[in-house]
């Protein structure tokens, strides 16, 4: 693209305006007198890989679990897609939406776990499929067409008919995947997905994740302590320490440029257990 018009593209892209799929604006929360997260503004784009790394007990899974509504915000407001998470509008005030508001919106994120939570009595398929038919009424036919799918794309098209018993934590892991994407999220949580896992396994996971995010439709929040992975998919890297996003910029800044002490530190400290 001429130089011209590459410049004209971008001032017409800030006049337009990009509307973030995530936006907390000003969140803090608390567990009794302990404040995790503190006044925290995040935007994420459409399809934007975002790796969330910092110290254990910095606040990435409670950030994380806001978004997926299993905790609720101390105060501040997260939109998704533009429209409010927690709150909705009643005579020009914020109020707390109600049960049936946040089950809609649930809808667009998806959350992959430490621990894989899938339904021990339920085979491989039905594990996948269950979410669709009883929480977006889903057809039948239509969720085992899309689960099918989404086990193929996982790798996992053998084992329909298996129980999560008969699979390896990696495997295990493979269906949650599969599970949150036959939902069509528009955003993807992953929080430590693979630090459960023998270390055998841990590639087959991040290889699909990395896929995923390589088809690039929907955005990613990548809680991590994996951090070549990272660095490798990443379009942006946000490190919290103390309740606060200390530093943030794409990967090879923050891998190669870190600014802050604290983050310096992190990763110094990150690279001598690595060592090991
Ligand atoms: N439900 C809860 N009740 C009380 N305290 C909580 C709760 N959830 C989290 N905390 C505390 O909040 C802090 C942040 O926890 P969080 O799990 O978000 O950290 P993290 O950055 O994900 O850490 P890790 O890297 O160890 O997973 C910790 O001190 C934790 O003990
Ligand atoms: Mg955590």
């Amino acid at each position: 693209m001429p130089d011209t018009l590459e410049k004209e593209v971008q001032v017409n892209k800030k006049k337009v305006g990009i509307q973030p799929i995530v936006r907390y604006r000003n969140i803090s929360k608390s567990f009794g007198d302990l404040e995790v997260l503190s006044d925290i503004n995040l935007d994420i784009a459409p399809r934007e890989k975002v790796a969330i790394i910092g110290p254990s007990g910095s606040g990435k899974t409670t950030l994380g679990r806001l978004l997926m509504t299993l905790e609720e915000p101390t105060s501040g407001t997260i939109e998704v897609d533009g429209e409010l998470l927690w709150h909705r509008k009643a005579k020009g005030k914020l109020v707390r939406a109600n049960e049936h508001h946040l089950h809609r919106m649930r809808g667009n994120i998806g959350m992959i776990f430490q621990h894989f939570n899938l339904f021990p009595h339920m085979s491989i398929l039905r594990n996948v499929i269950e979410a669709p038919i009883r929480v977006q009424d889903m057809e039948r036919e239509e969720a085992i067409e899309r689960g099918m799918l989404m086990l193929d794309k996982v790798g996992l098209a053998e084992k329909l008919d298996v129980y999560p018993a008969q699979l390896s934590g990696g495997q295990k892991q493979r269906v949650a995947i599969a599970r949150a994407l036959v939902m069509r999220p528009k955003v993807m949580i992953f929080d430590e997905v693979t630090s459960a896992l023998d270390p055998e396994l841990v590639g087959e996971v991040l290889e699909v994740i990395k896929e995923i995010a390589e088809e690039g439709e929907m955005a990613m929040m990548l809680i991590t302590h994996e951090m070549d992975f990272a660095r490798e998919i990443a379009d942006r890297v946000i490190f919290g320490d103390g309740g606060y996003i200390v530093e943030q910029g794409p990967p090879s800044e923050i891998f190669g440029n870190p600014q802050s002490e604290r983050l310096q530190s992190f990763l110094t400290r990150f690279r001598s257990q690595e060592g090991n």
